[in-house]
């Protein structure tokens, strides 16, 4: 008889912030990637917490069967159950976390915590190509910017992050003193392509070593705004396009800057970027030009796992269960969770 051995299946679990997602992973293949979008946040311009948790209360079970269905999983062929275990919103990761909690006593398996920054860097390793170590890892949304250096699945050094705001909030904030809807970044985005990135000039903060501020830029850009509306109430209106593409190519070049020096600076010859800022067409067209010049690679994830999902959870417990890390019990949700915690 041929000795056939069980498949190695994690379901993954993220709830840290406004997106249910649950997804399963077959021997390192993600076979299903379901994620509820919480699209009632957008009236309120930004994540209401409260909100968020009792969504994600009424999410969860659905989205976890209708990753299951997908992937034709029977819940007991399941080897071990992943969860973002943070950073995030306490009271969003609660819920994923107690849904996990349970999941795994209930079917006797073994439980992975996962770090959230860890996972956006890991969803590298679900579609080919995939990097090999080390790389320099750029991680951008709405709640993080980090610079990573990326030495081994779960051997990672934060060498710079945001003092104040995210990138992503850096758009979305500028967004919204022009009077764009939330979340405002893919429309300075969309705006952006017809503008002339020149014709404003916002000043780049001087920030040390690979750190980023993003506020200064905001309040730069809400003077302007104001200055420029006294004169002519419908200056916004009028220049928008023009507008767009120059506070995007601003906040593209210092994220832009940070990265090229951490990359030589540590003579690495792989970049990446990940997370939802990833979907900017001129960070893009950026970091590419960037790699294309220096002859390095570049490492870009898949849209659906830039943004919060699951699937990134399931790669990261696929890779940490053959790391034989697993949590009792007694885990609990940590809204803070830097990077090092996890090694
Ligand atoms: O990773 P993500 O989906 O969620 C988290 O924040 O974790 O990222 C969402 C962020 C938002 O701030 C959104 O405005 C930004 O990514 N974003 C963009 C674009 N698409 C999404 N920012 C600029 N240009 C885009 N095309
Ligand atoms: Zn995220």
């Amino acid at each position: 008889m041929v000795n056939q051995q069980k498949p190695l299946i994690i379901l993954g679990i993220e709830s840290s912030c406004d997106e249910t997602s649950a997804s399963v992973c077959v021997n390192g293949e993600i076979l299903s990637n379901i994620t509820a979008t919480q699209a009632i946040h957008e009236q309120y311009g930004g994540v209401i917490p409260e909100v968020a948790s009792r969504i994600h209360q009424q999410n969860i079970i659905p989205v976890v069967d209708a990753a299951l269905a997908k992937a034709k999983i029977r819940k007991n062929d399941i080897t071990a159950v992943a969860f973002t275990q943070g950073p995030g919103l306490m009271g969003a990761l609660l819920v994923g976390t107690s849904f996990a909690k349970a999941f795994a006593l209930a079917l006797g398996v073994p439980l992975i915590g996962i770090n959230h920054m860890q996972a956006h860097i890991l969803a590298h390793f679900i579609d080919e190509p995939k990097p090999s170590f080390p790389f320099i890892c750029l991680t951008v949304s709405g709640g993080h910017t980090q610079i990573v250096l990326v030495k081994d699945y779960f051997e990672m050094e934060v060498l710079g992050e945001t003092t104040d705001d995210a990138a992503g909030e850096a758009f979305d904030k500028t967004a919204k003193i022009l009077g764009l809807p939330y979340p405002g970044g893919p429309l300075i985005d969309k705006y952006a392509q017809t503008g002339n990135p020149n014709r404003f000039n916002f000043t780049e903060p001087q920030i040390p070593q690979y750190n980023f501020s993003f506020s200064g830029l905001k309040t730069q850009i809400l003077y302007f705004v104001q200055q420029h509306q006294k004169a002519n109430p419908n200056f916004v209106a009028e220049n928008l396009a023009d507008i767009c593409a120059s506070i995007q190519s601003r906040i593209v070049s210092i994220l832009i800057n940070k990265l090229k020096k951490a990359t030589i600076d540590h003579s690495i010859s792989r970049i990446s970027v990940a997370g939802g800022v990833s979907a900017n067409s001129g960070l893009r067209n950026a970091i590419e030009k960037l790699a294309k010049e220096n002859n390095w690679e570049f490492y870009l994830p898949a849209f659906q796992y830039c943004t919060d999902n699951a699937g990134m959870v399931a790669i990261a417990g696929f890779h940490k269960y053959h790391a034989g890390k697993f949590l009792s019990q007694s885990a609990v949700p940590l809204a803070r969770m830097p990077i090092a915690i996890d090694q």
